[in-house]
């Protein structure tokens, strides 16, 4: 596997992190997931973007263009004859001797290589099963951190109770999952929660609100509470990895009698067609 750091590419066996990275030490750093379909970043622009933003918000500077870092992912691909599957990168602030506080002079570390396919078709087709649990995370979830300790804590309860995702609640609102944004059908009407510090802004979620703006089908960016997605006619989640997702059970609810609802499935298709 070729890797990309920061505008080398390297074999994967020649790729040294120091251990005083201060991704490694503190999580100080900011990531992306990317996926390619057909050998094309999809969305490319917009996880870029959603990058430098990231990284802007922490403070941290990426010392060369989006267009410079598009044309160094892209030789990445190339290098690695990626078709399907993923691109994964991250920036660290980068190396120095550990204190909490850092110069704003050291310089910045990126690491970026590429990420099998996923076939997620069978859990797109039959729905999966989620948990509830309550959002203990801090109040900048729209930075995309590589701190990811609550949201892996809670996927562990996931994996744990056989279920694909975590719903995450905070004070009785559902906020999103631990790696993708919630969505709920309810008399026709798609809900989801606002793009604020409280969820991560995903470039899936605002592709779907684009596709369901352009068919004219009524939606609400208003937060919605956990007895509104008990009572929902069906629940899906979005995310790069699952594209979209029918969520058929939450906790003890079944939607839908186990079975993804016509809206989920209209927006799946509706959202092939602007993947191909
Ligand atoms: N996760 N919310 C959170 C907390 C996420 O980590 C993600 C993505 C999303 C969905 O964002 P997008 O549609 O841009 O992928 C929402 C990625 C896939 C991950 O951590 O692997």
């Amino acid at each position: 596997m070729k890797v990309l750091v920061n505008e080398s590419i390297l074999d994967k066996e020649a790729v040294k992190i120091d251990f005083e990275d201060r991704g490694y030490q503190f999580g100080d750093g900011v990531y992306e997931v990317i996926n390619i379909y057909n050998g094309v970043p999809f969305t490319f622009n917009e996880h870029i973007e959603r990058l430098y933003r990231s990284a802007q918000e922490i403070g941290m500077s990426i010392p060369y263009s989006p267009e410079k870092l598009k044309e160094n992912l892209m030789s990445l691909l190339d290098a690695n004859n990626v078709i399907q599957g993923g691109l994964y990168l991250q920036i660290t602030r980068g190396t120095a001797p550990r204190t909490h506080h850092y110069d704003e002079a050291i310089e910045s570390k990126l690491i970026a290589y590429p990420l099998p396919h996923k076939d997620v078709l069978a859990p797109q087709t039959n729905g999966v099963t989620a948990i509830t649990e309550e959002d203990l995370r801090w109040l900048r979830c729209d930075i995309k951190s590589l701190n990811l300790l609550y949201n892996i804590m809670s996927k562990q309860k996931a994996a744990k109770a056989g279920a694909f995702e975590t719903i995450l609640i905070r004070e009785e609102i559902v906020t999103e999952g631990t790696s993708s944004n919630i969505f709920i059908v309810k008399d026709g009407m798609v809900k989801t929660h606002p793009a604020n510090n409280k969820i991560l802004n995903g470039i899936t979620r605002m592709k779907l609100l684009q596709i369901v703006d352009q068919h004219a089908w009524e939606y609400q960016l208003e937060p919605f509470t956990k007895s509104e997605l008990l009572e929902a006619d069906e629940v899906f989640l979005t995310s790069t990895t699952s594209e979209i997702m029918p969520i058929i059970k939450v906790d003890d609810v079944v939607f839908h009698d186990g079975i993804p609802g016509p809206m989920t499935q209209k927006l799946q298709s509706a959202f092939r067609e602007a993947v191909e």
